[in-house]
């Protein structure tokens, strides 16, 4: 059985993606920070990432065939706030974590962000020159470009997602949805765009990129973009929810604080090709977002924290 390290093992997109493995046939062993795992059918450690100099000596120890490097400062106003943990984080840590890997021949997919992107033009390609404006975005690129210098070899995946967390409110979809159910209003964004995956889509689609064993650059996200406010609609419909409950607000005229880009629709037309098929699109990730709701996954995953 191969052996796969998946970092971030607490957090939305590590912890759907450690048990997708599993289900995939995957010997895996799920790092987290913080927070502690119980009652996962994968073996789970807690590693400080912050630990630079142990990170190489961890690896080693458990010789993966592959590592899938979800940890990350990803809340953007705390990046904002702490911009050395996040420079830590979101770049040291993963040019030690590329430099460990390459050492033991593991391979690697290092996650990063669409939010690399200014937003200003959309429909954005790997050729295009990205255009951080806060300090998540800089910290992410900066970890991509250490990784691709140490490890050549190691895919970058760009992403957005969204799914159920073991928090109950990590991603858009669960916002609107908690909220939506206990009648509460709440703003919708028109006037900003994404293209996300369902998690359990991505994870499903990152190992697959492993498997075909693809090199450097790739966006990973759906071929159809929509407003914040058009999938809030859409999850609101899903369920059976009030849809009137979902103000359309522009962005643009209420924005304070951590400056976020607008437009961050993404084209997938390299990935696609190599894969030699098309990407789930937003319909196909909405079903299954409410598949995984009636077979009781989002209470699954809220027991995985110990
Ligand atoms: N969510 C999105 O829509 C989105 C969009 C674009 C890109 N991304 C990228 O996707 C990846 C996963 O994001 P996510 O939303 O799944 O994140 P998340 O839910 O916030 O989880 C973050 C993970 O990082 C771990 N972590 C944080 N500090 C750590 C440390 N010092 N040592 C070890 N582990 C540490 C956390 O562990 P503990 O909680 O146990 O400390 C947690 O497991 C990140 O690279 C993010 O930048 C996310």
């Amino acid at each position: 059985m191969k052996k796969l390290l998946v970092t971030g093992a607490s957090g939305l997109l590590g912890l759907n993606l450690a048990l997708k493995a599993v289900e995939s046939g995957w010997d895996v062993t799920g790092w987290s920070g913080r927070r502690a795992l119980a009652r996962v059918p994968f073996s789970a450690q807690q590693v400080d990432l912050l630990d630079l100099a142990g990170i190489s000596a961890r690896v080693a120890d458990l010789a993966p065939d592959l590592i899938i490097h979800c940890a990350a400062l990803a809340d953007i106003d705390k990046a904002e706030q702490h911009p050395a943990l996040a420079e830590k984080l979101n770049a040291q840590a993963p040019e030690e974590l590329a430099r460990a890997a390459r050492t033991c021949g593991a391979q690697l997919v290092h996650i990063s962000t669409d939010a690399v992107f200014d937003g200003i033009s959309g429909d954005y390609r790997e050729t295009d020159e990205p255009n951080p404006i806060n300090v998540y975005a800089r910290t992410k690129l900066a970890g991509e470009r250490a990784v691709s210098a140490v490890y050549p070899q190691a895919v970058i995946a760009r992403v957005n997602f969204y799914g159920w967390s073991p928090t109950g409110q990590r991603s858009l979809a669960e916002f609107f949805y908690t909220h939506l159910r206990s009648e509460q209003t709440v703003n919708g964004f028109t006037d900003v765009f994404f293209s996300p995956l369902y998690v359990g889509h991505l994870a499903g689609l990152l190992l697959k990129i492993a498997e075909l064993r693809l090199e450097g650059l790739y966006h990973v996200f759906s071929p159809q973009a929509t407003s914040k406010y058009a999938f809030g609609v859409s999850v609101a419909r899903l369920f059976g929810l009030d849809e009137s409950l979902i103000n359309p607000t522009a962005l643009k005229e209420i924005q304070t604080g951590t400056p976020r880009s607008l437009n961050l629709s993404m084209n997938t037309d390299k990935l696609q090709a190599a894969l030699g098929e098309a990407l789930p699109g937003e319909a196909e990730g909405l079903q299954a977002f409410y598949a995984d709701w009636q077979n009781g996954l989002p209470d699954r995953l809220i027991a995985a924290i110990a």
